[in-house]
């Protein structure tokens, strides 16, 4: 720690530089083996099969592809990859006529503003068309070579940034930098909170405020593609990574995704939807086959994919893992078929780092090798030379290259950053770079808005005796190292893996440097002055003794806890990314039980990157309040200081269920490989994640999907539900299907059509402030399909956030698209209204309904 320590003084943001960065990649053995492949549509029609090692005379032909390559490149001998039999167009997707207001053609740039009555559905398919125009032309004189080398990283650490394409001709090249919260290894940038806590917001415009921020900063930097958001589903409670995404439910997920890809992309950077797809855990993430039933996949985790190309996402991530026992960066069901075919998605295609496994990934739909090399520093790549290669023997076919360099190109000319984007000016792999960190300050006034999102994104779990908010205590104590800042400044973990202070990240490449951390002892102190309370505090976890007579006799015991997690390639208090349990850190427990033995006004502050099981003191009487913090960001004590204080009235609510008993949840973390060299992970719940399960198995939870108190309450009256007219006529065709109960049919763009995707019913209902203070209220709305449909008995499909003053009463309004009242059809392929009447239940979280409607036929 020591030496640590000096550096840190020295040279501030050496620690948790790149230097130290060493992500798990995948580690293919050596290339070689036989190759089979069907090839089918434009890339030619023909079986190829081939013995890898006699292609090593290819491999000598000339190429300006940046990694040197030998050998063609299996892993495991014979690879067989399933292509797909469909005619593919690469691009662009054919688009209905725009239909103002609900269909406006949309330039990135100038998205529509946030509203979900009616959810817009912006079309982005004419400014596709005018990038690809350019980028057709742009790349109408390049070389076989030249072409590869935009589909090509430059390999690891040998640019500015964690991914890097090189620059050709008259095109400058492209960063590519984490995360979803902040600029990696960027100073004067913004640490904001994660994924999990805008989530914990339900509030549209304040993801798509956080998106745009933060996409202001990544142009700023120079960055081309910030590589985020990410939307994982947090299908395991302890999955390591869950707290960068947006919760258990695809829904909110996708929604969240949707405004925070809208968001950055309104700020200029291109987005990056990850981890395309079912990175669910991060035991075995590089060796493990996630097998998943076609209906489960469309329903649950690919659907906030979906919502992503809607949101004109311009990249997407494919993951370290298996689908079904094929690789994600090589599956062709996943990339060609669903995001390609299915979807419509006009951007690229990317690797995580190091997760291609083959050169003829990229005939299952892989655009982009990152960070390019095979291994990092293994000097050899899929792409470069074998790339180039395999187009010269016909392998791959020209217009399949073409496609790759349009897209990526094409997704650059998309965000107009070919228009006066700022050049990268910032080293990630070296703070001490004089020449090229320029030190641009791109922090503007975001901590504002990362103060919030901090108190929108916290969730008053228990509130009795009025304990909150706090009314002038006359004195209080802070107890646990939960409450104060790290013991070395907020950067003292290399990629923030680990923490001795308040806790605002989780840990791994999602994560950023804070420039400052406000710690809750220093959120609360400034907040307490105003009253003149005294303030007394106990950092020592461990001395229980302690703890308690220092809470006793005080008006106020507050308590700090938390629970931390990150990327695999770190291991923290002996957990591997993933928590090894759900209990809290840092004797949590124990210190919360000690104290509320002598305080009988004990409130408990969480700090966790996802549920904890909190069974041990929650229904213990001098515990007057649980303030569910989540993961904040720069501006942590402050947020927490406004909700204690009602400076901002509680009105976050839960993206997952908090379980009495860790069995209770689906689905289980494995950490044991049974001796398998790929680890089957068999999704068996199915579409049973989260809520879904609790709800069909019976199971009471500690506290729902959905849940959170106010200081306020609300009540819900006269609901309507009435049909919209569809905006055009040429799809009436399809809509009389829909409704006959015909599933959508296979096409290009199919999953995201207008037709299925305009809204269709408009609920109304009116909410009532019946407290004694201002308050937002989150309406929530849940859809009970028929039993024909096989469906969970409660699924989201709608929320708002609606403010309202004491006494008065707003009108509500949550529109639904006939998607959202669609099943996948397995046989059919396609989205299909099941047999039998839809309900649907407003309510104040998955199990607090207040109103009930049927949908009309
Ligand atoms: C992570 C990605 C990240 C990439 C680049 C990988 O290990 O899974 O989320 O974007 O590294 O740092």
């Amino acid at each position: 720690m020591l030496s640590k320590l000096l550096s840190l003084s020295i040279i501030p943001f050496v620690l948790g530089g790149p230097a130290t960065l060493a992500p798990s990649a995948a580690t293919p053995s050596t290339p070689g083996g036989n190759v089979s492949a069907t090839v089918a549509g434009p890339y030619s029609s023909v079986t190829t099969s081939f013995n890898s090692s006699s292609t090593s005379a290819a491999t000598s032909a000339t190429s300006s592809a940046s990694a040197n390559t030998s050998g063609a490149s299996t892993t495991t001998g014979v690879i067989t990859i399933p292509l797909s039999s469909y005619s593919f167009t690469p691009y662009p997707t054919p688009t209905l006529n725009p239909r103002p207001p609900v269909y406006p053609a949309t330039d990135p740039l100038n998205p529509p503003s946030v509203s979900s009555d009616p959810q817009v559905v912006p079309d982005f398919a004419p400014a596709w068309a005018a990038a690809y125009q350019k980028a057709e032309n742009l790349i109408s004189d390049y070389t076989i070579e030249e072409k590869v080398n935009i589909t090509t990283g430059v390999g690891w650490a040998n640019g500015l940034c964690v991914g890097n394409i090189p620059p050709n001709k008259n095109f400058p090249g492209l960063c590519l930098e984490d995360s979803p919260l902040a600029v990696r290894f960027a100073d004067y940038a913004t640490a904001f909170p994660a994924g999990i806590q805008v989530a914990s917001t339900w509030n549209r415009a304040l993801m798509r405020a956080r998106g745009l921020a933060l996409g202001q900063e990544f142009k700023g930097k120079g960055v081309n593609i910030a590589l985020g958001p990410m939307m994982n589903m947090g299908r395991v409670a302890q999955g390591g990574r869950n707290w960068e995404g947006f919760g258990a439910d695809p829904f909110l997920t996708g929604e969240s995704a949707y405004e925070t890809i809208l968001g950055l992309q309104n700020g200029g950077v291109q987005a990056t939807a990850k981890h395309f797809i079912n990175n669910e855990q991060e035991h075995f993430r590089t060796s493990e086959s996630s097998n998943v039933d076609d209906r489960t996949q469309h329903e649950i985790y690919a659907h906030p994919f979906l919502r992503s190309v809607m949101a004109g996402v311009s990249s997407v991530m494919c993951s370290y893992n298996l689908i079904n026992e094929s690789y994600a960066c090589n599956n062709d069901k996943m990339l060609n078929d669903i995001l390609k075919r299915e979807y419509g998605f006009q951007g690229f295609v990317q690797s995580d780092w190091s997760a291609t496994m083959s050169t003829l990934s990229a005939v299952a739909g892989l655009d982009m090798t990152m960070p390019g090399d095979i291994t990092f520093d293994s000097g050899n790549s899929y792409f470069g030379g074998n790339l180039t290669d395999y187009v010269n023997d016909g392998y791959i076919s020209m217009a399949r290259l073409d496609d790759m360099a349009t897209r990526i190109i094409a997704a650059w000319y998309f965000l107009h950053q070919d228009e006066a984007y700022p050049a990268t000016n910032f080293n990630a792999f070296n703070s001490n770079d004089e020449v090229n960190n320029k030190h641009v300050n791109v922090q503007a006034d975001h901590y504002k808005l990362v103060r919030e999102i901090d108190a929108a994104g916290t969730v008053l779990l228990k509130n009795v005796n009025g304990a909150l908010p706090l009314n002038k205590p006359r004195n209080m104590v802070l107890i646990g190292s939960d409450a104060r800042p790290g013991k070395f400044g907020p950067n003292e973990f290399s990629d923030q893996g680990g923490s001795d202070g308040i806790l605002a990240m989780g840990w791994g490449s999602g994560t950023g440097y804070f420039p400052y951390l406000i710690s809750p002892l220093e959120g609360v102190q400034e907040r307490a002055r105003q009253d003149g309370s005294s303030v007394f505090w106990d950092f020592d976890d461990w001395n229980t003794v302690l703890a308690g007579n220092m809470a006793y006799g005080e008006a106020v015991a507050l308590v700090f806890t938390n629970s931390d997690s990150g990327e695999d390639y770190i291991t923290v208090d002996g957990n591997q990314g993933d928590r090894n349990n759900l209990t809290a850190w840092h004797n949590g427990d124990d210190l919360i039980l000690a104290v509320a033995a002598q305080n009988n006004n004990t409130i408990v502050v969480v700090n966790s990157v996802g549920p904890l099981i909190i069974e041990p003191w929650i229904e213990h009487p001098n515990i007057t309040a649980v303030v569910w913090a989540g993961i904040q960001g720069q501006e942590a004590g402050n947020g927490i200081a406004d909700i204690l204080y009602g400076a901002y009235n509680p009105s976050g609510r839960l993206p997952y269920t908090i379980a009495k008993d860790i069995a209770d949840y689906p689905a289980q973390l494995i950490t044991d490989d049974s001796g398998n060299e790929i680890v089957p992970i068999d999704y068996t719940e199915g579409l049973f994640i989260d809520y879904r399960h609790f709800d069909q198995a019976n199971i009471t939870p500690r506290f729902e999907f959905g849940f959170g108190l106010s200081y306020t309450t609300f009540t819900y009256s006269n609901l309507g539900v009435t049909p919209i007219q569809s905006s055009g006529t040429d799809q009436e065709g399809l809509i009389t299907a829909w409704k006959n109960g015909e599933a959508s049919p296979i096409a290009e763009g199919s999953s995201t059509a207008l037709w299925l995707h305009e809204p269709a019913f408009q609920v109304t209902f009116e909410v009532t402030n019946t407290g004694p203070v201002s308050g937002t209220e989150i309406p929530q709305l849940y859809i009970h399909f028929p039993s024909s449909a096989s469906e969970p008995p409660s699924v989201l499909r709608g929320f708002t956030n609606v403010e309202i003053s004491p006494k008065d009463t707003k009108q509500v309004s949550i529109t639904l698209s006939r998607y959202d009242l669609s099943i996948w059809d397995v046989v059919a392929q396609g989205w299909r209204k099941p047999d039998g009447q839809i309900s649907f239940s407003i309510g104040a979280s998955s199990r607090d309904f207040r109103l009930q409607g049927n949908i009309p036929a």
